[in-house]
């Protein structure tokens, strides 16, 4: 297995319908499902807030400690018999807060799981909190606040995700500027369904490290070239992008237009549990569909440990990617 660091992955995006119907038990939570198979039929979406309103809706299963350390622990698995070697994680915390559940009470409960994730499962974990770009600014700063004892010891960085159009990324420069000065690593969500000036506005505004998505900045080759100069990473999602129609096919995908263009690239999983499948499974999917070399794959593996936030562990980066160019296919 193509050893590989996984940079976009929602903690909440990995909730597979099994375990949302035993927290559903435990919990007393109804779903408006007859079974996990029902569920997982639901999955068939138009667009991004398609998802999001199932993504939602089923994080209401989420109630304890102990179910976001079971959570997270069921994704650590799966993600080492994938071939994941460091994963940095994203967490909602509004999405639970907005329904009762103490932020303190989400963290302890991922932490527990990322803690001996490395002896567990050879997995190095950071864990980065998203702010929810439809909920307003005033919100991602008390949550910003409330999250502030985690930070540096279970919360290393700062993302935006969840509806993009009409939520641009220059709403959110005060959190940014306070997450920068607390010493946070700062990454945002953009040009997934907004168009390139949202990729731009997360770069000059925010002062992203890191593109979620990024695929629509191909719309614009001066955005293309400085990202290339600038060799700023891009956590691209294939299987998310078709199944949120960003893309048609797989075969259409940008993927290889983007390593042409000599961008730093990744392959990531998004949320695997919806989008059919973990981060190897998106290797393979485009290796297959994008007829993607050996070369090809290996430089999309180095890419994911050069665009980690290793930069605390210099000695296990330089380890992992020995591990890739050992690598035989
Ligand atoms: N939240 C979870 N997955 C997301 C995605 N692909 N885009 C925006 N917000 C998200
Ligand atoms: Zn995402």
């Amino acid at each position: 297995m193509l050893p590989k660091a996984e940079l976009h992955l929602h903690i909440e995006g990995t909730l597979e319908p099994e375990l949302a119907f035993a927290l559903a038990g435990r919990n007393g939570v109804d779903l408006p499902y007859a079974s996990p198979e029902q569920l997982r039929s639901a999955y068939d979406f138009s667009d991004l807030q398609s998802f999001l309103d199932l993504y939602y809706q089923l994080m209401d299963v989420l109630r304890t400690e102990r179910d976001f350390t079971e959570l997270a622990e069921e994704y650590l698995a799966r993600a080492a018999a994938q071939g994941v070697r460091h994963a940095e994680i994203f967490f909602d915390p509004q999405a639970h807060t907005g329904r009762g559940v103490e932020i303190d009470d989400v963290v302890r409960g991922l932490a527990a799981a990322l803690d001996g994730a490395q002896e567990r499962h050879g997995i190095s974990t950071r864990l980065i909190m998203c702010f929810l770009r439809d909920q307003p600014a005033e919100s991602a700063l008390a949550t910003f606040e409330a999250a502030r004892p985690w930070f540096g010891t279970a919360i290393h960085g700062v993302g935006l995700d969840s509806a993009e159009v009409g939520n641009p990324p220059g709403l959110f420069r005060e959190v940014y500027d306070r997450a920068r000065d607390a010493g946070l690593r700062l990454v945002a969500h953009a040009g997934e369904e907004g168009g390139p000036e949202y990729v731009r506005e997360a770069l000059d505004v925010l002062g992203v490290e890191r593109i979620d998505h990024g695929i629509r900045s191909m719309e614009d080759p001066e955005l293309v070239k400085e990202l290339a100069e600038r060799a700023v990473p891009l956590t691209v999602c294939p299987f998310s992008n078709v199944r949120l129609r960003c893309v048609d096919t797989l075969a259409e995908h940008p993927l290889p237009a983007m390593l042409e263009a000599g961008l730093l690239v990744t392959v990531n999983s998004d949320d695997p549990s919806y989008f059919g499948g973990y981060v190897e499974d998106n290797f393979a999917g485009v290796r297959e569909a994008l007829r993607l070399t050996e070369s090809q794959l290996r430089q999309l593996a180095r890419n994911s440990f050069q665009a980690s936030f290793l930069d605390h562990d210099e000695t296990r980066r330089a380890a992992l990617l020995a591990e890739v160019e050992a690598h035989r296919f």
